[in-house]
This record gives C-alpha cells, sequence and structure tokens, in this order.
C-alpha cells in the first residue's frame, strides 16, 4: 500500500530543489550530488510506479529475452522490477548523470551505460531500431525530458517494439505537457505509431500516474 505524503521529508526536499533548476546541466548536478542518496532516500517512501510498470510491460511483451533501453534509468530501479517479473535479455541506461549510473552499474543492473541528454533538437549516439523495446520512469516530468523527444525513442526503437513511460498523472494539465495531445493525435496519424494511456493507482507515495504506450508500427 502507498504511504502517505510526507511534506518535510527528503524526497520533497530533493524534488523542491530539481524543480528549481534553471537547466539541465544544473539538474544533472543536482542528481550527481545525490549520487546513491537518492535510491536511499526513494527507497523510504512508496516508489509503486516501477513496479506497476513492469506488470503493464509484461502484458505486451512476451519474449523473456527482448532488449530494453532504461531513459533517465538513474540507478535502475525500473530495471530491477523488469527482472522480477521474468525479463532476462540485456538492459541498457541511459541517464545523464554519471553518479547515479555509477550506482546502477555497482548493482549490476545494465550491460551498458549512455551518458547522455535525450534531446528534441539531436540524435543522441544510439542507432535507429536498436532496441526491442524502451521504457521511462519518472524521467518525462517538468525540468526533465521533453515529450517531443518521444519520436527519438520511437527513432531507437525497433518496429513492432514498444515505449513505455511513466509519469505522476497531474503533469499532464502542467506546461511541460502543453501540446500533447495533438503531438500524439499527428504521430498517429502519420502511422508512424499505435498510442494507449494506461492508469496506474499509485506513481509515487498517493499520486496516481499513468503508463504512456507506443507501438512503433513503421
Ligand atoms: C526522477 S529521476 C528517475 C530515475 C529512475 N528512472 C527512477 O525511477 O529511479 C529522473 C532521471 O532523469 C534523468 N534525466 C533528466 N533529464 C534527462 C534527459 N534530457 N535525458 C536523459 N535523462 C534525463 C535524470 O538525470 C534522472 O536520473
Amino acid at each position: 500500500m502507498p504511504g502517505s505524503r510526507d511534506d518535510s521529508g527528503f524526497m520533497v526536499v530533493v524534488t523542491q530543489k530539481l524543480l528549481g533548476t534553471k537547466d539541465q546541466k544544473e539538474l544533472t548536478n543536482v542528481y550527481n550530488e545525490l549520487g546513491a542518496r537518492f535510491e536511499e532516500g526513494v527507497r523510504t517512501v512508496s516508489y509503486e510506479g516501477p513496479i506497476a510498470t513492469a506488470e503493464i510491460v509484461r502484458r505486451y511483451v512476451t519474449d523473456d529475452k527482448a532488449t530494453f533501453l532504461d531513459v533517465g534509468a538513474g540507478t535502475g530501479i525500473q530495471a530491477e522490477e523488469l527482472r522480477k517479473v521474468g525479463f532476462s535479455g540485456d538492459f541498457d541506461g541511459l541517464d545523464p548523470s554519471e553518479e547515479l549510473a555509477k550506482e546502477a552499474m555497482r548493482r549490476g543492473r545494465y550491460r551498458q551505460f549512455f551518458h547522455e541528454y535525450i534531446t528534441e533538437t539531436e540524435e543522441c549516439s544510439i542507432k535507429t531500431g536498436t532496441y526491442d523495446n524502451i521504457v521511462s520512469m519518472g524521467a518525462f516530468i517538468p525540468h526533465h525530458i521533453k515529450y517531443q523527444t518521444i519520436t527519438e525513442l520511437l527513432r531507437i526503437v525497433k518496429t513492432g517494439g514498444y515505449v513505455f513511460i511513466c509519469i505522476r498523472k497531474n503533469y499532464l494539465e502542467t506546461e511541460h505537457y502543453q501540446g500533447y495531445q495533438q503531438f500524439v493525435d499527428k504521430l498517429q496519424k502519420e502511422g508512424i505509431c499505435e498510442y494507449t494511456a494506461i492508469d496506474i493507482p499509485f506513481y509515487y507515495v498517493d499520486y496516481p500516474g499513468l503508463v504512456l504506450v507506443f507501438k512503433k508500427t513503421q
């Protein structure tokens, strides 16, 4: 069961700090300063999003050996949950924070790590059609990754593969998601992907979540 909100807790302070950053570099510095403490902090509250996302991924992806790229991977909590539901293929992580990545690799959660930003202006170093599927947990949020980069994730995933993005539901009402529905409608109209959004009861403490599911169709 989810815990109640702790408005004086470590994660609230961290979230305020992250949302107060003025650019991506400053944001990455906050994550680097946190390092291993990030996951310790997350573990002090209930973080149901990765568990619910893994269960949803399991419904769509039947191949146990499927490969995954985890975008905004952090220390790899999502990878751990995917293993628990039976995925045993190669997982790679992508995240600009080297300190979080160090922790992820120390815990053996990924085969390799890309220290990069996903942006809407430039392609990252990963080749087109590389991964069977992509997951992203808690990274398409204000001050972090923009929804316009979903086009870039659809480039990296194989045709027929899925992109799963888990967010706090009410982020869809923020400026960060302005124009999102039109963006998704256009992708579908152009036949690039199929799309559905699945409600999950709890993303983090008692906040409801959403898993955005894109299937690459061409
Ligand atoms: C709230 S943390 C979530 C980490 C992890 N997925 C989890 O659930 O524990 C958000 C992550 O997104 C990463 N991030 C922020 N902007 C990014 C970008 N443009 N491209 C890739 N990752 C980014 C941060 O470095 C951070 O590790």
